[in-house]
């Protein structure tokens, strides 16, 4: 009886459970590439600072956001990440003077192939972060997160021999 009047006055409580269920537990994998100079250190200030971000984040450091290729990104996504950052130094400050342009670029040519295999544009990010943009930088992670999480799992997890090992966070190595 009590059940009787419950699904009365709830309909569809199951169906809304579930989908809430499902966006509440979904914890995103984000791989982020961050240049060494900048948004590596803005990281770093971050933590120091004691700023609150979520921990779904793995984060990469490379020399300058210039020395990411399409292929990091697409290696990231077929080894589970559901979404992607890429991360450098403001114009103008870059290191290598250049390279956050050459990032742009490639930036670019990875957002065409990852729409080519039907991967949401909300998963690829590009944002500059200066060392001393701790706040900025755990603002960017906490949204970036949000915003991976509405989309859900990445679509590669449903395709056949996908490395879901690593998704698991089980080491390849046997
Ligand atoms: S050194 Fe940071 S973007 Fe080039």
């Amino acid at each position: 009886m009590e059940s009787q009047e419950r699904s009365v006055e709830r309909p569809y409580t199951d169906e809304i459970e579930t989908k809430d269920m499902r966006e509440n537990s979904f914890e995103p994998k984000i791989v982020v590439f961050a240049c060494n100079w900048c948004s590596y250190a803005g990281a770093d200030t971050a933590g120091v600072g004691r700023l609150q971000y979520p921990p779904n984040v793995r984060l990469i450091r490379v020399m300058c956001s210039g020395r990411v290729r399409p292929a990091f990104v697409l290696k990231a996504f077929e080894l589970g990440a559901d979404g992607v950052m890429w991360s450098g130094c403001h114009f103008g400050d870059c290191h290598y003077v250049f390279g956050n342009y050459r990032a742009v670029e490639q930036f670019e040519i990875t957002k065409n192939l990852v729409k080519m295999l039907g991967i949401e544009k909300e998963r690829l990010r590009l944002e500059w972060v200066s060392a001393a943009e701790g706040g900025r930088w755990a603002e960017l992670i906490k949204e970036f997160v949000e915003d991976v999480k509405k989309v859900g799992p990445s679509p590669l997890r449903k395709v056949q021999g996908f490395k879901s090992s690593m998704v698991q966070g089980k080491s390849n190595k046997t």
